[in-house]
């Protein structure tokens, strides 16, 4: 037996990429373990989106300097987005790290394993960038990995993510990924059903089809183009599958079609996770978005007409290069239209490699970034609490994810405990319930919320008899 520790950062994508891995080194003997110091092999599954992500890598690859040189046997890898971005730079920056391998070459990685093991040192597997090739051969260097499942690194065993796409073909001056995920490139229909099947016979209740542009998904072959509304339909006839999600979407191709598509499969959830980026349109011009304020406004509305109950949530850029006090009130403005159900808020990270890098100056002071950042999500958070407000009093269905994290930290095995889950919009919703009904979808009656959470009781009127257990207590 081989023992495997594995840092995942990141996005879900990272999450996904991680399970895929675990399940092809657990074929090769390896167990998973909790801390590296316990470990044969030490992963660290890395981001690039911004330069905090990277320095937390760099600085736990520093922490296991002195383990390596006490068990110089141990193998450790770099792998993802930063793994394509710096390349050598990893193995300058850190000599004692074994293998550096790239997002598209996950595949490989029993194999560079195998060889570390034999005594094989700083071995880089990345793809091609994206001007040293032709177009077919740059794709082809970006392969998908996605022959494998390990329902242990789910989130939850009722929840598993789907990569539907790979790369980014959008070019936003800001963002790294189209440099270190490559070409966009849809997957085949029928590989993404068959893997939904296995899912859902595995006891998935919900996927999230993944994709960095997700909307723009599309797949041709034999002159037949599928998009992700056919993807929907083809999906939403699996059984047991209960609610299909689907980020990141991008807004110019939110097309009607999809949106109708969501309104009419009811195993799709009413939330979208549309990016907006800025609220102004000489910030978006710069960062190029490919669409105005005026369209994004354009696109709420024919959301709204369609879904008119849909939690729509964003992420938003602050301190892009050149963005002044007006360009940052515009964004306020949009924020305080559009009542997002919650928004992620960045501070912007210049990125080496990126368009916006050689084309502009990162001249917003950091404490300029500090304050827009917490002014918007004050804002944000506002708006926030008040739409959950406006649950208080009803009963939402609630897939129950697990304890909370506050029920975790306490830890006992008790079988009445609060549990955490989600609404088919995607709020979180936190009650006290039994451990049985982790993994159930159940009615939930709310009373209370904050901006992040609601808070509500099992509706007990129409329950089983756990429930009827629950309620005496036991
Ligand atoms: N700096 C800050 N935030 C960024 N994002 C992408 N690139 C950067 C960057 N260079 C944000 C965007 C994107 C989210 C995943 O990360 O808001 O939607
Ligand atoms: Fe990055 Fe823009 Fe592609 Fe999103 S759409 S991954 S922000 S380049």
């Amino acid at each position: 037996m081989k023992y495997l520790y594995i840092e995942t950062v990141g996005c879900q994508m990272n999450l996904l990429d991680s399970e895929m891995v675990v399940a092809s080194l657990r074929k090769h003997g390896y167990e998973l373990v909790p801390e590296p110091t316990a470990a044969d092999t030490i992963l660290f599954n890395t981001c690039s989106v911004r330069q905090h992500a990277e320095d937390k890598v760099y600085s736990a690859l520093g922490r296991l300097r002195r383990h390596k040189e006490k068990f110089p046997q141990k193998i450790i890898g770099v792998m993802g987005c930063m793994a394509q971005k710096d390349q050598r730079l990893i193995f300058e920056r850190a000599p004692y790290v074994d293998i550096v391998v790239g997002p598209g070459q996950l595949a490989q990685i029993p194999e560079l394993v195998a060889k570390a093991e034999q005594g094989q040192r700083e071995q880089l597997v990345v793809s091609l960038g994206r001007r040293d090739g032709s177009a077919a051969e740059i794709r082809r260097s970006h392969e998908t990995f996605d022959p494998l499942r390990d329902p242990s690194m789910r989130p939850t065993p009722f929840q598993a993510y789907l990569r539907i796409q790979i790369g980014c073909d959008k070019f936003c001056t800001y963002c790294i990924v189209p440099m270190t995920r490559g070409p966009e490139q849809g997957r085949p229909p029928e590989q993404i059903i068959a893997e939904a099947r296995v899912l859902a016979d595995q006891g998935c209740k919900e996927i999230t089809l993944l994709g960095q542009t997700v909307n723009s998904y599309r797949y041709t072959a034999g002159g037949q183009t599928t998009r992700l509304a056919d993807l929907l339909g083809a999906l939403h006839d699996i059984d047991g599958l209960e609610r299909l999600k689907f980020v990141t979407n991008y807004p110019k191709d939110m097309t009607t079609e999809l949106l109708t598509a969501v309104r009419d499969l009811p195993k799709c959830s009413p939330y979208l996770h549309v990016p907006a980026q800025s609220g102004s349109n000489a910030v978006l011009e710069r960062m190029k978005r490919g669409y105005t304020v005026e369209d994004y406004r354009d696109m709420m509305s024919r959301i709204h007409e369609t879904l008119p109950h849909a939690a729509i949530s964003s992420d938003f850029i602050v301190g892009f290069c050149g963005e002044t006090e007006e360009d940052f009130e515009a964004t306020v403005a949009l924020v305080r239209e559009c009542r997002f159900k919650n928004s992620f808020i960045f501070k912007y990270s210049v990125r080496p490699g990126t368009r916006g890098a050689e084309l502009f100056r990162d001249d917003v002071p950091e404490e300029v970034k500090k304050r827009r950042n917490n002014e918007l999500l004050a804002v944000q958070n506002q708006i926030s609490l008040e739409e959950n407000e406006r649950f208080l009093g009803q009963t939402v269905d609630v897939l129950i994810e697990g304890p909370s994290k506050t029920a975790e930290k306490e830890a006992g095995e008790s079988e009445v405990l609060q549990l955490i889950g989600r609404t088919h919009d995607d709020r979180i919703v936190v009650f006290d319930g039994n451990r049985r009904q982790i993994g159930q979808t159940l009615p939930i009656a709310l009373y209370d919320c904050n901006s992040h959470t609601l808070f509500g009781a099992v509706v007990t009127d129409h329950v089983g008899p756990e429930l009827h257990g629950l309620s005496l207590g036991v």
